[in-house]
């Protein structure tokens, strides 16, 4: 009882201490809004407008008690073994230019006991004072940058991750990357084992991808095997994906102490050729698997005239589809393989039924193709117990030249700078708006723009062995690993972590 008393004051009282400082930072921050934002030039005056009253703090605990200060209104009442704790706060200012910005900030926190409440508040709190910090100073670089509080809000969001755009960020440097080391994984291929083949520079290893709106958690690869302890996740796709599975094996490898808990379930090693691999890990009864596809429908051959010749069924699924069913987490991507080169031009290429199209363009087949994937999906996948993604198309950085005609991308060892407009490939509009029409629920991991600055990820010509390296052709399109597929795979552990956001475009 005692301690209980003193502990309801004391988390009072350091509500009240907070919430001062936060409201003279919140005062500082909008004195300092107000001298940023105008240039000294053309100095107007200002009003600044803080309603005091209306800032309020409700507290309910066991205790009833009545504490009013700082124009606040503090009140601690019965109620259940519940602490609830609200806090309001509108300010606003008026400028005689006529620019008006209202704040609205609500948090609510409910939890069981006061340990936790007390966490919980402080972690609020703290949020709210980075947040109004950080905002002025990193604004301020440009003087005719519209500053809004919309910005300020989405910093005090942050954390909201629900409701977070986590595709929508930038790399940032951090040391504490790579999440691996090439040499600690037996799974790398080599078309991505860069290091391994030679390449010496590292920056291009310590890039971490930072949303604007929130944070995402750095990979944990035991939270994720428990996460997917007992299930199957399965990627099915291209290269790519192959790459990203690459990726998530070496991600989750580094939480296996013994070599032997990890295998192939029938013993093959990884080669560009096959593309049929489950890998088990032992202690956690869980298999990561992947089953190549390029176009995720059913390539195939017809007579057309006199020939036979290779077609595309793209009213057919993929014959592999089998082993992709009963997975419990998908993984499906297609993009690169629609290609002009890769599908003859469209010329007596794609079939449906029994008719081959003499011609037919690639936008329409790719958009037929997805839709017989949608169906699949539909009728295969109970949305209770799978979870679907679909990654989108990833950039490939072929700069004065095809991939076969002497394009490159060897000389970048950086990001490209993100103020770069990024154009969004027509596929990926495609898939967004077969996705929408899906009766389940779809992810998508949307990590073309985020990849399109990372030009630096190529194994260009370190995409085969040092005696085997052949300058004049460079591989922009997969990545070295560790590697930009391991930004992906963060995001992929982000959304299994968190609750399923399906998709929605908007
Ligand atoms: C401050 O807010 C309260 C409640 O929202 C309102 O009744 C009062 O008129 C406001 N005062 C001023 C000066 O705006
Ligand atoms: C404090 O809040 C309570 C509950 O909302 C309200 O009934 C009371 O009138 C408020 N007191 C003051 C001084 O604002
Ligand atoms: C803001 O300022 C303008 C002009 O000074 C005034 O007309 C308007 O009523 C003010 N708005 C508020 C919300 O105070
Ligand atoms: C608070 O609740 C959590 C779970 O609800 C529990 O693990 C923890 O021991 C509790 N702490 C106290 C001090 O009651
Ligand atoms: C400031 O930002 C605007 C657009 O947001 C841009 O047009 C302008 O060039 C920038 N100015 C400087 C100095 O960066
Ligand atoms: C932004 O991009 C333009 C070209 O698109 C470039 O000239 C400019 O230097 C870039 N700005 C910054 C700050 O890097
Ligand atoms: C490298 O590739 C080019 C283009 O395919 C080819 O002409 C050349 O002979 C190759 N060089 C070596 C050393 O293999
Ligand atoms: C994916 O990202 C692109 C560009 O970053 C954006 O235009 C598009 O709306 C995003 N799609 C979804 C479904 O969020």
């Amino acid at each position: 009882m005692e301690r209980q008393r003193s502990f309801s004051l004391k988390s009072t009282r350091l509500l009240v201490f907070s919430f001062t400082i936060s409201s003279s930072l919140l005062f500082c921050f909008f004195f300092s809004f107000w001298l940023f934002t105008d240039p000294p030039s053309n100095f107007r005056e200002t009003h600044l407008q803080f309603n005091q009253s209306s800032l309020s703090v409700f507290l309910t605990t066991k205790k009833a008690q009545t504490f009013t200060s700082f124009s606040g209104n503090f009140t601690i009442n019965k109620g259940g073994n519940a602490i609830l704790a609200h806090t309001h706060l509108r300010t606003s200012t008026n400028s005689s230019s006529g620019r008006s910005v209202v704040s609205d900030v609500e948090k609510v926190v409910r939890l069981k006991n006061e340990s936790g409440a007390f966490v919980e508040r402080k972690r609020v709190s703290e949020a709210k004072v980075t947040s109004l910090a950080g905002s002025p100073v990193r604004k301020s670089s440009n003087s005719s940058e519209k500053i809004t509080l919309s910005a300020v809000k989405r910093k005090i969001k942050r954390k909201k991750s629900s409701q977070c755009d986590v595709f929508n960020g930038r790399w940032v440097f951090d040391e504490s990357y790579p999440l691996y080391a090439y040499s600690s994984c037996p799974f790398i291929d080599e078309g991505f084992n860069c290091q391994a083949n030679g390449r010496l520079d590292r920056d291009y290893l310590k890039w971490r991808w930072q949303p604007d709106d929130c944070d995402i958690p750095r990979f944990n690869a035991l939270k994720m095997l428990e996460l997917i302890r007992g299930k199957r996740l399965v990627f099915v796709g291209d290269s790519i994906n192959r790459n990203q599975w690459e990726s998530l094996l070496c991600l989750l490898r580094g939480a296996i102490t013994d070599p032997k808990k990890v295998y192939e379930t029938d013993g093959r090693r990884i080669t560009k050729e096959r593309g049929d691999y489950s890998f088990k890990f032992v202690d956690y009864h869980c298999t990561v698997e992947y089953y190549v596809t390029h176009f995720l429908v059913h390539e195939s051959k017809a007579r057309v005239g006199q020939k036979r010749v290779q077609t595309l069924r793209i009213d057919t699924i993929d014959k592999g589809s089998s082993k992709w069913k009963g997975a419990d987490i998908l993984v499906f991507n297609t993009a690169h393989w629609w290609s002009h080169h890769k599908t003859k031009a469209g010329l007596n290429y794609y079939q449906e039924g029994y008719q081959v199209h003499h011609r037919l363009d690639v936008s329409t087949a790719f958009r037929r193709a997805l839709i017989t994937w949608a169906a699949w999906v539909d009728r295969h996948i109970a949305p209770g117990k799978t979870r679907v993604f679909f990654r989108s198309s990833e950039p490939s950085h072929f700069r004065g030249g095809q991939w076969n005609s002497g394009g490159h991308c060897k000389e970048s060892t950086g990001p490209l700078n993100s103020n770069q407009s990024i154009n969004y490939p027509e596929k990926n509009i495609i898939v967004e708006q077969v996705l929408k029409q899906m009766k389940t629920p779809v992810v998508l991991l949307n990590i073309t723009s985020l990849s399109e600055l990372r030009i630096d990820g190529h194994p260009s010509i370190y995409g085969r062995k040092p005696g085997r390296i052949n300058s004049s052709i460079q591989d922009c399109s997969h990545w070295c690993l560790p590697g930009v597929p391991d930004a992906w795979n963060e995001l992929l552990y982000f959304y299994l972590l968190s609750k399923q956001k399906p998709f929605s475009a908007d």
